[in-house]
Formats: C-alpha cells, sequence, structure tokens
C-alpha cells in the first residue's frame, strides 16, 4: 500500500481553498517534501501560512499549463505523485467561458505528458460533481451521466475523459476523484467567484438581506474541505482506486432554504432573505452516491454539517472576512 510517508508530492492549485487544505494535511502526515505550484488566479499566500512553517515546504509561482515549466520543477523537485487542485471557479464560466473550459483541460493535458515522459509516479486527479449536471436520479452514483451545465463543468468533464482514457491506454497509476460541494474556512469569500455561505454570511454582517436565486429548493451535497481532503489521501493510499472515478461527498442533499436557515440561525439573524430569478445553467439537484469511496477508499464523511458550518463561520469571523 502506498504511504505518504516519505514522499514527494506536487500540489496543482495549492494555494487555494482544498488545495491548502491538502497541503497542511500532507505535511502533517510526514510527506518528504509538498511541493505547491499556484498562478494565484485566486489563490492567496495567507492559505499557505501553516504549510511555510514546514522547512520542506516550497511555493512556486506558475503556471500549470506550462510543460515546460512544470517538467523544470519536476526534475528539480523529484516528484513522486501529483494531486491536480488547480482550476478556475465555476462562476468564472460566465465572464470568460473559453478559458473557464480550458484551464481544465490545459492542465490535465500537461500532467497527463509529464506522466508518460516518467516525471512522476501518480496522479490523483480532482473531478467535480458539476460534471454530473443535474441530477436524472439520486444519489447519483459514478455510473450517472455526465451533462455539464457550464463551460467549467464541460473543462471538468472534459479533463476527466482525458485522464480516464490515459489510464485505460497505458494501465498508468491514476485516480480521479469527483467531489461534491466543498465549504470550510478559506474558501474564496470575495469578488464575483465567491460561494453561497461566505456571500450570504457577508450580505447578513453588513446589514443586507441575504439572496437566493431561484426558488430555494435546489439542494447540494455539502462536504466539509478536511473530509475531502481524507479522501483524497485515502485514494492516494489505496490503489484500488487506480483507473477509476469516484465520488466524495457525504450521500445528504440540503436545499438552498435550509442552509440559509442555518447561516441566519448562526448569525443571529431575524429577517428575511430575498429571491432573485433562477440562474439558467444552475443545475437542480446535487447528491452524491458514496458506496463506491465506502468500498474502495474505506471512506466515511465525518463533519456533521452544523458542526461544519459553525466552525466555517467562525472562521469568516476571526478573520474578518465578514
Ligand atoms: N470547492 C468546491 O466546492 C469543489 C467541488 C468539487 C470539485 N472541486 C475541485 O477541487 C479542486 C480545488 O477547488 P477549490 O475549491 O480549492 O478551488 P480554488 O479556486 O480555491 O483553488 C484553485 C487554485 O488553482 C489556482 N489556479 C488556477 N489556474 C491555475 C493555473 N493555470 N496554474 C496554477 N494554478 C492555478 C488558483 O489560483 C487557486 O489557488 C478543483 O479541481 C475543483 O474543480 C471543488
Amino acid at each position: 500500500m502506498p504511504e505518504i510517508v516519505k514522499k514527494r508530492i506536487l500540489v496543482t492549485g495549492g494555494a487555494g481553498f482544498i488545495g491548502s487544505h491538502l497541503c497542511d494535511a500532507l505535511l502533517a502526515r510526514g510527506a518528504g517534501k509538498v511541493v505547491c505550484v499556484d498562478n494565484f488566479f485566486l489563490g492567496k499566500e495567507e492559505n499557505l501560512t501553516d504549510a511555510f512553517k514546514y522547512d520542506n515546504f516550497t511555493l512556486y509561482r506558475d503556471d500549470c499549463r506550462q510543460f515546460g515549466v512544470m517538467q523544470s520543477i519536476m526534475d528539480k523537485e523529484k516528484i513522486d505523485v501529483v494531486f491536480n487542485m488547480a482550476t478556475i471557479a465555476l462562476n468564472y464560466s460566465f465572464f470568460n467561458p473559453l478559458d473557464a473550459y480550458m484551464v481544465n483541460v490545459e492542465i490535465a493535458n500537461v500532467l497527463l505528458e509529464l506522466m508518460k515522459v516518467g516525471a512522476y509516479k501518480t496522479l490523483i486527479h480532482t473531478s467535480s460533481s458539476e460534471a454530473y449536471g443535474t441530477a436524472r436520479y439520486s444519489p447519483m452514483d459514478e455510473e450517472h451521466p455526465t451533462d455539464p451545465t457550464t463551460p467549467y463543468a464541460a473543462g471538468k468533464a472534459s479533463a476527466d475523459l482525458m485522464v480516464h482514457s490515459y489510464a485505460k491506454v497505458s494501465d498508468s497509476d491514476i485516480a480521479i476523484i469527483r467531489p461534491f460541494n466543498n465549504y470550510g474556512p478559506r474558501q474564496n469569500a470575495t469578488g464575483p467567484l465567491a460561494g453561497i455561505i461566505p456571500v450570504t454570511a457577508k450580505r447578513i454582517k453588513n446589514g443586507e438581506k441575504p439572496v437566493i436565486n431561484g426558488d430555494g429548493e435546489q439542494t447540494r451535497d455539502f462536504i466539509f474541505v478536511k473530509d475531502t481532503v481524507r479522501g483524497l489521501i485515502l485514494a492516494y493510499e489505496n490503489e484500488k482506486s487506480r483507473r477509476e472515478i469516484i465520488n466524495l461527498g457525504t450521500g445528504k442533499d440540503i436545499s438552498m432554504n435550509r442552509l440559509m436557515k442555518l447561516i441566519c440561525e448562526h448569525m443571529g439573524y431575524i429577517g428575511e432573505w430575498e429571491y432573485r430569478e433562477e440562474r439558467t445553467s444552475d443545475v437542480r439537484n446535487l447528491c452524491a452516491g458514496i458506496q463506491k469511496a465506502k468500498e474502495f477508499l474505506g471512506f466515511e464523511p465525518k463533519t456533521d454539517f452544523d458542526q461544519g458550518i459553525k466552525e466555517t463561520l467562525d472562521w469568516y469571523q476571526n478573520n474578518k472576512l465578514i
């Protein structure tokens, strides 16, 4: 069974939300070296404050789409494993659809070609539940058809196809992990790419009504970021994951109305919220089938949503981000 201990690991997009938690977990688990490559499109250096406490952590401010740059980093750092976390958030699809699509495909392409020339051994590639589109049945297992509704999701689905095909052709050491909606400390809270949890908390703090697009009955399977990170590491450690696509979620979905209620309760807000027009490309329901993650990885989500949302909102408040 492969182990994290002493491995030399590269995390693309490691200064982002999930990637930075992954860097912390890998270092805490005794990785030999953790190398983060991030172009800081959305990543933040402060997300890496804990990682920088380790001598065996190195940051490169580079674009993972650059084959030559990535090759020289891998040669220099003698990388064993790559966790591919780099992307540009879904909402970017509404401003720059082509780039939102291409970034996912191009980074996967570079990583696959580098694996082919022996630059590293194992790729844990991160997909997204968005690749499925709206649920045709629920919970959505890995057999559910992919039907992306945004260029971001199309890019994720296309990258998955490419990664899967390389894995089949060359029998490579590759796993594709498909997380559902993540939440937790460090999720971007500012600008048009921010997620619903920090945006809502911020509006309440500023005395504005929280906003829901649509009727609020759309659902998501929210998984706490530290559970996702545990699942990604389990995917590396369990070789049953190789050449497979595996969901990571909780198996429970929550409506936006319920999410609003929980955030409002936690922040002591007793007013109403405002409903705005539904975004046509938003998927209606997402709930993960997690049987495969249980069987192949021994994965169980550990963080109950009420507990996770409290930890998340406390973190935003303590860091003065809301
Ligand atoms: N957050 C979620 O709810 C969620 C759900 C499912 C899947 N995912 C997947 O998990 C992964 C991490 O997502 P996240 O939420 O941490 O996103 P994030 O935006 O917080 O982090 C992505 C990081 O990638 C970096 N990046 C973007 N383009 C780059 C490039 N060309 N070269 C180098 N770095 C680049 C960004 O600067 C950022 O730091 C992504 O693959 C995403 O699709 C996320």
